[in-house]
């Protein structure tokens, strides 16, 4: 796309002026004013005053296949050409089935059953309602800084005040959290915890134990080797279900299909979301029949569903982004990329006294960057990169981590070029 073929979209104040008019306050930040995205491809992107930028957000994690892969784009528009709605759990439409086979066909048990959202939220959803109905507990473990979402059901397994504050009178007092550990000592002492949760009745008794393979939101905190495949044993033993949510880290992002995999656990829920569109709304609660079963037969009106359920572009580009998955090796790239990238970190920023830690598996990297009492640093940091047409995002509870999920389809020069990027962005920080 030459910049003389664009429209002219006006500065980014002028719609930043036009959006506070028309949508409610607390959504997007305007303090300072964002680009407008108006293109984006592979990973790259565009805003309204046509500034190019590149993407190491992977916008939320969800464009590991790039933005706008060739493959997406011609199976959703083929699919828009015969039919771009159909009724979910009534009249199914047929590509929910394929896409549900191919889904199928990576999952780590022989068979299974999904049920289907659209966003991250809707899949751990329906992992705690199926957990309450496997296991006849409504209790849930849930760990110190997660994420899971922001619908009540989510939220309330959520680890953030910011985002439950103002709703605790609506979080029903079911769940419980324990550290998220970064050592051996520490998990040996969060896997004590946990069994004495689950051994104890009080205040209801617990059904799931959800964990994030890896942190995202938290600031890409990796546990312990072993301590999953641990916490899966020790959940089973009491009598609950190990509930993987993998939104994040799932589909190729950490190397390996699910992050799960670095553990050799096979948990009794998977919550998949993010990249598992292509970039299309969609997203999935899977687990084996002897889970997913204790949901009794549709008879006729389902208990747990939605108007888009299975939608006919989502379920397009969702078939397209597992066959580019494996075409073009995503898990490996991302396993080969992100080595490439946690070496260049460690040895640029060594030394350098505002980087705590440089960490990552695959291409879901973090550098940790020492707390002011001030400002987010990791937020500064983004600011800069953006000035330099790099985006990055801040995570962790005070914003103190860069985050870095790029599409895992970036030539090595351009995760060269945003590498460097982002190094002079954290060395010049104040
Ligand atoms: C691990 C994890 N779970 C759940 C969610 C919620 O997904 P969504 O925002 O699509 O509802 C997110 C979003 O960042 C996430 O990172």
């Amino acid at each position: 796309m030459g910049p003389d073929e664009l429209p002219d979209r006006g500065s980014a104040a002028g719609w930043a002026a036009r959006l506070a008019q028309v949508e409610s306050r607390n959504v997007t930040f305007l303090g300072s004013i964002p680009p407008f995205w108006t293109h984006a491809s592979g990973g790259a992107v565009r805003d309204a005053a046509n500034r190019d930028y590149l993407d190491f957000s992977g916008a939320f994690g969800v464009a590991l296949a790039g933005h706008r892969h060739g493959l997406v784009v011609d199976r959703i528009r083929e699919q828009a050409g015969r039919l771009v709605h159909g009724m979910g759990d009534i009249h199914p439409p047929a590509i929910k089935v394929e896409f549900l086979e191919a889904l199928a066909a990576l999952l780590p048990w022989r068979s299974s059953g999904t049920i289907l959202g659209l966003s991250g939220s809707d899949a751990v959803e329906a992992a705690l309602k199926t957990a309450q109905l496997a296991t006849g507990r409504s209790g849930v473990i849930a760990f110190e800084g997660s994420y899971h979402g922001l619908t009540l059901g989510a939220l309330a397994a959520t680890d953030r005040e910011h985002f439950r504050r103002p709703f605790t009178a609506r979080l029903a007092d079911h769940v419980r959290f324990v550290p998220f550990p970064a050592s051996q000592s520490e998990a040996e002492a969060v896997l004590t915890r946990v069994s004495e949760l689950l051994a104890r009745n009080a205040p209801v008794p617990v059904g799931a134990v959800i964990v994030e393979p890896i942190q995202g939101r938290a600031g890409v905190r990796i546990p312990p080797t072993g301590f999953l495949a641990e916490l899966g044993r020790r959940t089973r033993a009491g009598g609950a279900l190990l509930v993987a949510d993998e939104i994040f880290t799932g589909m190729g992002r950490t190397g390996y299909l699910f992050a799960c995999d670095h553990d050799g656990v096979v948990p009794d829920l998977i919550c998949l979301g993010k990249a598992l569109g292509g970039g299309m709304p969609l997203s999935a609660c899977c687990g084996p029949p002897s889970v997913m079963d204790a949901w009794p037969p549709s008879t006729g009106e389902a208990i747990h569903t939605s108007t888009f359920l299975g939608h006919p572009l989502s379920c397009a580009g969702g078939l397209a982004f597992l066959a580019v998955l494996e075409a073009d090796d995503l898990a490996g790239r991302a396993r080969r990329l992100g080595e490439q990238a946690l070496g260049y970190l460690t040895t640029e920023l060594e030394g350098c006294d505002r980087v705590v830690d440089v960490r990552g598996r695959g291409l879901m990297l973090g550098v940790e960057l020492r707390k002011r009492e001030d400002a987010a640093p990791g937020a500064e940091v983004a600011a800069r990169a953006l000035g330099r047409g790099l985006i990055v995002l801040a995570a962790g509870q005070d914003g103190e981590v860069v985050e870095l999920t790029p599409p895992a389809t970036l030539t090595r020069k351009e995760l060269e070029k945003g590498l460097k990027t982002l190094v002079s962005s954290i060395r010049s920080a104040s």
